[in-house]
């Protein structure tokens, strides 16, 4: 028996490639399941101004393969005040809302709490490019990101090797380095550098010239933003001790754009309609309020207090094996 009957939906923090495919999983499967739903613009922020509308199934035609979010997103600062989360509480109440989808990484679910410990249903749907979400194996978006990075160091080879120079990409990813680690591997990069590993100069600077020495025409070091020292800095150091022509390319928000991966869009599916399932089935969920992850691709669910707790592991079998493939 369905006994929620309305509900609503946010994207939140970061653009994620994918954010749009789950807005249209999540619409389509309420709809489906007898539901009205509601989209929420500018993630907590639009929920503190009220700015909520209903959705239909052609609202979130023609989406499925668009970056961004139609629903657009923000990163509130007032949502950080309990008094502000009180009003968007009261906004859900008023429309006798009763549970909300939240569609982003840690910094949304951490907002979804403080809805949750406010009597509001939260489900959460991870999306963010950054992967930082230990509960799952991916979050949408992650795919994305990577085969642009992949996409943009090809290009970087070009020139790199025509010039016989030394690159550092800097990839986002703060506290994660997921988004470097992948992109370098896949793209058989000389030295990956992670927030996860400390930085060691001197066997840095011992790689790029070794690599020469081997006849390599250029070496290609893919740096995670979160990785501490700035990458000009790294630069002008590595180009002073190794005596190489040394260039740093930063992509940024490019990394965030483009249509999303045939790999994004199905976690999107999957998670997307495993919350509104969650929803409708009261029994099946691990709490009154969770979080949909995938394993593979199949999706699963944990309480959204596991979700933003467990920490993700770190993939060392990766990282080791990119430094023996270089
Ligand atoms: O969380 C995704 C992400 O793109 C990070 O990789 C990056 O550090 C951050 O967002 C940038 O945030 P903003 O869009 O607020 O500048």
């Amino acid at each position: 028996m369905n006994l929620m009957k309305k509900i609503a939906v946010l994207t939140s923090g970061g653009d994620a490639p994918g954010m749009n495919a789950a807005i249209r999983a999540v619409v389509r499967k309420a709809i489906a399941a007898g539901m009205e739903i509601y989209g929420v613009r500018r993630g907590y922020e639009g929920l503190i101004d009220d700015d909520i509308v209903q959705m239909t199934s052609r609202d979130v035609g023609g989406i499925l393969y668009r970056g961004g979010t139609v629903l657009r997103t923000a990163r509130s600062e007032r949502f950080m005040d309990p008094a502000w989360v009180d009003v968007a509480a009261e906004n859900l109440r008023k429309r006798e809302i009763e549970a909300i989808v939240v569609i982003g990484g840690d910094g949304t679910y951490r907002g979804g709490r403080e809805l949750s410990q406010r009597g509001i249903t939260v489900a959460g749907v991870p999306a963010t490019i950054d992967n930082d979400l230990g509960y799952t194996d991916y979050t949408i978006g992650f795919d994305t990101a990577v085969n642009t990075v992949v996409e943009l160091i090809n290009k970087i080879r070009d020139t790199s090797d025509s010039h016989k120079r030394t690159t550092i990409m800097e990839v986002m990813g703060r506290s994660c380095g997921d988004i470097a680690l992948y992109s370098g591997v896949a793209s058989g990069a000389d030295i990956i550098l992670l927030p996860e590993i400390d930085m060691d100069i001197a066997k840095l600077v011992d790689r790029v010239r070794t690599g020469r020495e081997l006849g390599k025409s250029h070496i290609l070091i893919v740096k995670a933003e979160g990785v501490d020292m700035p990458t000009g800095e790294l630069r002008e150091m590595l180009e002073s001790l190794t005596g190489q022509e040394t260039k740093a390319v930063i992509p940024g928000y490019i990394q965030r754009g483009g249509d999303p991966t045939a790999h994004d869009r199905l976690v999107a599916d999957v998670t997307g309609g495993m919350a509104i399932d969650l929803l409708e089935n009261p029994d099946k969920r691990p709490a009154d309020s969770f979080a949909v992850g995938v394993r593979g691709t199949k999706a699963f669910a944990v309480s959204l207090e596991q979700a933003i707790t467990e920490k993700a592991e770190f993939r060392q079998d990766l990282y080791e094996l990119a430094e023996v493939l270089s």
